[in-house]
């Protein structure tokens, strides 16, 4: 069965594993942890990427961020973000959901039911009319997965597409 938790410290081992795996930038994607120890993972950033959802002492620009992880029949699958609001520099830049899936169990259908599990969960969150999303021009997998989700294209850069997913 396919779920989606929430970052937790129950889960601290696959939730490590998942991001010392991940590469530094992938597509835009970007991961700080890549071959970070598990007692660090443990001690310095579960912590502080749990409290991403409730921002303590961040910058006036930090937007609150919740973390998710995929999980099928135990098994963790990918990684879900939601940012909590867009800013201006978010508008045109990354949005509200940044995600991927672990290399072995890509193109099975995961990006695509993943997301539309995080979109029921950022529509009530978030408090714009439309969910944001932005992707490489050249990242056929993550492009078709959101249009899959009913996106359309709302606006582009040289590289990157504009992808918008109204709430209704
Ligand atoms: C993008 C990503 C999350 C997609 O995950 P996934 O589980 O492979 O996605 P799905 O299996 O649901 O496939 C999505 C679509 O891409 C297609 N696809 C999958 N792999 C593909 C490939 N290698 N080449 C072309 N199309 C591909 C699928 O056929 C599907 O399209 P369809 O529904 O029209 O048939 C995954 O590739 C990933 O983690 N990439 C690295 C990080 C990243 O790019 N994140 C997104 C940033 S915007």
């Amino acid at each position: 069965m396919l779920e989606l938790r929430k970052m937790n410290y129950e889960d601290v081992l696959e939730q490590w594993e998942y991001v010392t795996t991940l590469p530094a930038n992938e597509n835009g994607l970007t991961n700080n942890y890549e071959g970070v120890s598990f007692d660090e993972y443990k001690e310095r950033v579960l912590p502080e990427l749990m409290m991403h959802e409730n921002p303590v002492n961040m910058p006036d620009w930090f937007v609150p961020e919740t973390f998710y992880y995929l999980w099928d029949d135990g098994i963790l699958i990918g990684e879900f973000r939601i940012r909590h609001r867009l800013t201006e520099a978010l508008k045109t830049g990354a949005g509200h959901i940044g995600y991927s899936i672990k290399k072995e169990y890509r193109g099975n259908g995961y990006g695509t039911k993943g997301l539309a599990m995080t979109l029921e969960l950022a529509k009530a969150i978030v408090p714009e009319e439309e969910i944001y999303l932005r992707v490489q021009k050249d990242n056929i997998p993550s492009f078709r997965a959101i249009i899959a989700n009913g996106a359309y294209i709302a606006g582009e850069d040289e590289a990157h597409y504009l992808m918008r997913i109204s709430k209704e």
